[in-house]
């Protein structure tokens, strides 16, 4: 054990150890060949996911400083669909779904957060629900199955399922997501503002808890 750890030490030199990269938000490891090649593939593929040269018909639903919000329908043409088809597939990837569903069913909205830097940093699927089932809070749960929330058996009316919600790694906790939300209580239904109770986080992670408690309690 002590003779692998000095090796590792000298082969290092001044590349060892672990690496964020900038733009795709990678953590690897620099000295392993495994480590960068997997590195590089996923390196161009986010970029090709995410980058957004504009359409000639978008719709713009929101603005901001730092970005805009534009909202995909599904009769929308096809390269706006691809576009949040390549997306969600990045999510799906990182939520660790393992199968990704291609079809766009006929009534979800897709509201996708783009930069100034031309990236799609924000994503949120919606689509329409008639019931939904409060997480319980479990004072005694174990951390360590923290995604199987109990839920009520009780049905409650809801309006609106997010059934995505995902932020580019480096750019978390700057209020993306809770502008994808606001955008999407306002633009959901026409001629309405949803309140936070006819809205539901279908099978969230413990992120997507974190940011739904604080949301809806806000
Ligand atoms: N830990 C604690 N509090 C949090 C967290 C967190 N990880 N994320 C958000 N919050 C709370 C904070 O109070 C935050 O306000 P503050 O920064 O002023 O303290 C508030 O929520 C608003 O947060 P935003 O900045 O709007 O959230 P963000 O843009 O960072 O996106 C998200 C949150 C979407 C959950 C992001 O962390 C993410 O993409 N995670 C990985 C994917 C994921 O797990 N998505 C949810 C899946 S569940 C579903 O899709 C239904
Ligand atoms: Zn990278």
């Amino acid at each position: 054990k002590e003779t692998k750890k000095q090796l590792i030490i000298d082969a290092g030199q001044k590349h060892f150890g672990t690496t964020l990269c900038k733009s795709c938000g990678m953590i690897y490891t620099v000295s392993n060949p495994e480590d960068e090649m997997q590195h590089l593939q996923y390196h161009h593929r986010f970029l090709e996911g995410i980058t957004y040269m504009g359409w000639k018909r978008e719709r713009v639903v929101a603005e901001y400083w730092d970005g805009k919000i534009v909202m995909v329908l599904p009769r929308d043409p096809s390269y706006a669909l691809k576009k949040v088809e390549d997306v969600q597939e990045l999510v799906d990837h990182e939520l660790g779904f393992q199968q990704v569903v291609t079809k766009y069913p006929n009534k979800t909205k897709t509201f996708l957060f783009v930069s100034d830097e031309k990236k799609v940093v924000g994503c949120l699927i919606a689509e329409p629900i008639s019931q939904a089932f409060r997480v319980l809070s479990e004072p005694n749960a174990s951390k360590e199955c923290s995604r199987a929330w109990q839920c009520s058996d009780v049905p409650e009316p809801a309006v609106c399922g997010i059934s995505r919600i995902w932020v580019f790694r480096l750019k978390r906790r700057k209020r993306i997501a809770r502008r994808l939300v606001d955008t999407v209580r306002n633009c959901f239904m026409f001629g309405c503002f949803l309140n936070t109770n006819e809205i539901a986080f279908s099978d969230p992670t413990p992120d997507g808890k974190l940011f739904a408690t604080k949301y809806c309690n806000t």
